[in-house]
């Protein structure tokens, strides 16, 4: 039952602060030392690697930063059809996503190796959940919509609280800065509902003004690259519309060739501002419509960001580009819930 929202898409984009608080009373306060870890049964992974496709590939990206910045932990993500490219390495723990649990090609990947699998779903069921060895249930109720969204967020708080986890069983990640990240993690449910009542507004001005262009390109820095890429694939599955992601500092090897006077450029988060400065130069030089996605002043896209960046990066403004690709789709027609070609389970390889 969709209540009152106009599609599903609209609901469970509604849903994710509710969802996210769920999610992390289950999780806050059991990171310390690798608790949670051994609740699942797990024993400390000398290595991870992370296996997805699609939008819960961009979830895997931020889990490695984390892992890596937080606790010195190498790991490696997997685009799952390409697994044959990954190599077993001993003390490695496998973790895989996928919000429906029944995606082929991460299955098949799993054949692969004999790593220890943690499966990160909301299907706890699953033929994934059935695989592993342990589950992480994302608890977020059902997604109806194609396209992930509440899953999403769900997606990058446990594979946060599982990389914190790691970190802090490996013993470098320190008690006082592993307590200030939970505190902030604490605070996300809050700054989601609030980036999404911020960005309700503009990301529906911003399709008036840009729906009918034919394509954008998404940038970001760091720990925001997974966000524009997450932002653009939601554009390209429900709006139809060809999108380029990368790093920032990647533009001037090549797409910049892309841009002319009001092409859409979508600059996503990444706190100091200072970092995506030259980018944004360039672009503005070329005459393209930069829309700034962040908590400042100058946001066309405004977030609710805590005051210093996290580790997993600027999560709240997934939930501002659901909404504007969101307002895109209906100005264009299109079949927000049911896009073409798309089905919520590709249960093929
Ligand atoms: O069920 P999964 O999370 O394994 O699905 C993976 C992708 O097929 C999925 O994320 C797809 O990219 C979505 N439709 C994105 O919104």
């Amino acid at each position: 039952d969709r209540g009152d929202a106009p599609d599903f898409t609209a609901k469970e984009i509604d849903e994710q602060p509710a969802a996210a608080r769920r999610l992390l009373d289950g999780l806050l306060g059991r990171l310390a030392d690798g608790r949670l870890l051994t609740d699942l049964g797990l024993a400390r992974p000398d290595r991870v690697r992370l296996v997805a496709c699609g939008t819960s590939r961009h979830a895997a990206e931020v889990v490695a930063r984390v892992l890596a910045v937080e606790g010195g932990v190498p790991s490696r993500v997997v685009t799952a059809s390409e697994a044959d490219l990954a190599v077993p390495e001993p003390g490695t723990l496998t973790m895989a996503l996928s919000q429906s649990g029944e995606t082929a090609d991460v299955l098949a990947a799993l054949d692969r190796w004999d790593d220890p699998v943690l499966a990160l779903t909301n299907a706890p069921r699953s033929s994934l959940a059935r695989r592993a060895d342990a589950v992480l249930g994302l608890g977020c109720g059902p997604e109806i919509g194609v396209a992930a969204t509440k899953t999403f967020t769900a997606q990058v708080i446990a594979g946060v609280a599982v990389a914190l986890a790691i970190a802090s069983a490996s013993g470098r990640l320190a008690p006082a800065r592993l307590a200030a990240l939970e505190q902030v993690l604490d605070g996300l449910p809050a700054r989601l509902a609030a980036s999404a009542a911020l960005a309700a507004a503009p990301a529906a001005a911003l399709a008036d003004e840009l729906a009918d262009r034919p394509g954008a390109v998404f940038v970001s820095r760091g720990a925001g690259v997974p966000y524009a890429q997450e932002g653009a694939l939601k554009l390209e599955e429900l709006a139809y519309r060809w999108v380029e992601a990368l790093p920032a500092g990647e533009l001037k090897h090549g797409p910049i060739a892309l841009l002319g006077p009001g092409t859409p450029v979508v600059v996503v988060g990444a706190e100091p501002r200072e970092r995506l400065a030259v980018g944004i130069a360039e672009v503005t030089a070329r005459g393209a419509r930069t829309v700034l996605v962040g908590s400042g002043e100058d946001a066309d896209l405004p977030v609710c960001l805590p005051a210093e960046e996290p580790p997993w990066g600027p999560l709240e403004a997934a939930v501002a580009l659901q909404l504007f690709a969101r307002e895109v789709t209906v100005r264009l027609g299109h079949e927000v819930d049911r896009p073409r070609n798309l089905a919520k389970s590709v249960t093929v390889e």
